[in-house]
């Protein structure tokens, strides 16, 4: 092969890794689509018990899907479509689902005092509780979350039912179902 068909060649099969990339990329938004039927097209749900994904830390999401499908995490529904996402391709989808921009929510009435427990929260949610990195693994986004499902998912920490992060089921558990619901309700007006 002479320089010019080396230089050809290379070219050719680095326009080929792309599409080849850019078609799995494709592939697996289209699998997305049913996931929007549920948690919005828009990234916003008609439900206040489906939890807003899109724009959601990708890391939190990826360990959410892994732990649905393991049985990690209990939910009937999703476990079925956790499994309707090749393993191979879950940080991927993770990735394309947080990459999408968090839904903008009216906010109704003035905002809620802070409750005193928030300074704890923010330890490991971040000072603007929009999640990230913690000492305890990744913390998801609270801030502007329905408090429909902030307060279902704080009461399952609290009852065992959820039992993928040890910290939280503590936490949840010193605290009553009122503080609880007083706690999502300020998150969600954030
Ligand atoms: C039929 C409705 C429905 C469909 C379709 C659906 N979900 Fe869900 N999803 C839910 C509900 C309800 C929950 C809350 C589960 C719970 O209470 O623990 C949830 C929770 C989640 C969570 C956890 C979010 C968090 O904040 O912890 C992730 C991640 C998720 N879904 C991703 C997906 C993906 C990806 C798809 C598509 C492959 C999908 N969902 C399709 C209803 C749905
Ligand atoms: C020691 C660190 C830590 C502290 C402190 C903490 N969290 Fe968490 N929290 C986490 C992690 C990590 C997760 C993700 C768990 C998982 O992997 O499923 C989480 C998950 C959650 C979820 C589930 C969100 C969802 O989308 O399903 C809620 C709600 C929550 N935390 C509320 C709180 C509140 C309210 C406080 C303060 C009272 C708090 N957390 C304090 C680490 C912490």
């Amino acid at each position: 092969m002479n320089r010019f068909s080396a230089v050809v060649m290379t070219a050719l099969v680095a326009s080929l890794c792309f599409l080849d990339s850019a078609r799995a990329a494709n592939a697996l938004e289209t699998a997305l689509v049913t996931c929007w039927s549920c948690h919005g097209a828009e990234g916003l749900p008609h439900d206040p018990t489906v939890p807003i994904i899109q724009g959601q830390q990708a890391k939190y999401l990826e360990k959410q899907l892994r732990d649905f499908r393991e049985g990690d995490r209990e939910d009937q529904i999703m476990s079925s479509m956790a499994e309707s996402i090749p393993f191979k391709d879950l940080a991927r989808a993770a990735e394309l689902i947080a990459a999408k921009t968090w839904p903008a929510r009216p906010v109704e009435g003035a905002p809620a005092a802070e409750p005193g427990v928030v300074a704890t929260c923010k330890a490991c949610h971040g000072d603007t509780l929009m999640g990230g990195p913690s000492p305890e693994g990744f913390a998801p986004r609270l801030s502007g979350q329905f408090a429909e499902y902030l307060d279902a998912q704080m009461g399952t920490f609290a009852r065992g039912q959820r039992a993928n992060q040890k910290s939280m089921t503590a936490m949840m558990k010193s605290l009553g179902a009122d503080e609880r619901s007083a706690l999502a309700k300020y998150l969600a007006g954030l």
